[in-house]
Parts: C-alpha cells; structure tokens; sequence
C-alpha cells in the first residue's frame, strides 16, 4: 500500500484501513444517516474532540453528497482520565465533558466519535445530552468500533446496553491511530489508519 514512506517508521506495524476504503464507506454511512434522516430538515454532527475532527468532517460533506437534511457542526471536549493507553480490567473511567458553547437543546443530534473503545467517552456524553441538555433525539455514530478481547463485565454490559446507530469498521483490540486519532499527539494526519507498536510508547 504506497500512502507514503510512513510505513517504515518503527512505531507504525501495520495499515490496517487505506484511505480509499475508509472514504468509501463514509460514503455508504452518510448514505444510511441520510435516508434514516431524510423527514429531518436539519441535523446536528456533534464531533468528539480531538479525535472525530476528520471523521467528521468527511461524513458531513458526504451528507450533502447523498442529499441528506441540512446539517449543522458542534464540537463537545471529552476528556478521558486514566493511562494514555488502556490498562487491563478497567471497570470504569472519569469522563469530563466541555460543550464548548454547542447549541444543542431540542436539536436531533447524531454524535460522532472516532473509536468505541471501552464505551465509557460516549455512555456518558449520551447520558448528559439526554438528562441534562434536553436534545430531541440522539444517535451515535463511530467510525471505528474495537472488537475488544476481554472486557470486564462492567464494561461488557455498558456495551451491549449502549445503542451503536452507525459504525464504519470493526478493528482488533489494539491501539490504532491516523486519520485524526491519536497516540501521544501523533499520527492525527495520517491519511489512513494504522496499528500502532504499542510497545514503542508504553512508559513503565
Ligand atoms: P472509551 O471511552 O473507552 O470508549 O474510549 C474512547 C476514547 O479513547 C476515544 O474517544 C479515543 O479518544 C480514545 N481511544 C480509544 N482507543 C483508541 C485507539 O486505539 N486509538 C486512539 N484513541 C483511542
Ligand atoms: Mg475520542
């Protein structure tokens, strides 16, 4: 896969989705949102930050494509606390949340994020957009959703009781970064998705 010289860099093990799959099935994404959606004259694309800028961007672009409503971007801040990257057997994780001045109450918001990973960013950005916030409806839409290898029963139950609407790529329970994800602050830019050698960047 020729994307450029990255490939050789010690910290990349693999390309796992090249940017010619990841932007075809944004098309077909935004092409289910915008038929489920199509009695909507407007949406709301709430985007995770940092990670869901590019994802983001890319499927509301696709949304006029496909001829879906008109659609409106707010960005929410989420903050998970913990290691930078997973450790085993978490059953839960601090998430703090700043709406960064979104105008949400009463919209149909589709949040968008880059990866569901554990669960715990989107349970609780969900449960605050529908508790506190007062928007019309919510729908959650990942690009990446981790098949993960052995979740705690905690996590496992948040899981299977948090209602995925739209996921793009199921990927392995490993860290991955590119096209707006993250380790460390790198890799954002990257154009497709690759594995991270996670052994390059765990500090003990
Ligand atoms: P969760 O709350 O455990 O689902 O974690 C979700 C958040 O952790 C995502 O919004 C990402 O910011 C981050 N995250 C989880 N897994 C990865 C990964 O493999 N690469 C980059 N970021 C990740
Ligand atoms: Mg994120």
């Amino acid at each position: 896969m020729a994307e450029s010289g990255f490939e050789s860099d010690p910290r990349i093990e693999s390309v796992l989705l090249d940017a010619a799959a990841i932007r075809a099935r944004i098309r077909e994404m935004a092409q289910a949102i915008a038929g489920d959606l199509s009695g909507h004259d407007e949406i709301t694309l709430l985007g995770v930050l940092k990670g869901a800028f590019v994802f983001m961007s890319d499927l509301g672009r696709e949304l006029r494509e496909a001829g879906g409503p008109s659609v409106r971007f707010e960005f929410v801040r989420a903050k998970t606390y913990g290691a930078a990257i997973k450790g085993t057997g978490e059953t839960e994780r601090t998430v703090s949340v700043d709406w960064l001045g979104a105008d949400l109450a009463g919209k149909d918001v589709v949040l968008v994020e880059d990866i569901l990973d554990q669960g715990f960013t989107l349970a609780h950005i969900r449960e605050l957009l529908l508790t506190e916030v007062g928007v019309k409806s919510v729908r959650i839409c990942v690009l990446l959703d981790k098949q993960l290898d052995c979740p705690t029963p905690a996590v496992r139950a948040l899981r299977e009781t948090l209602p995925v609407d739209y996921h793009g790529f199921r990927v392995p329970d490993r860290w991955v970064a590119g096209y707006g994800l993250d380790v460390a602050e790198e890799f954002r830019e990257l154009p497709c998705v690759i594995v991270v050698r996670e052994s390059c960047f765990l500090s003990d």
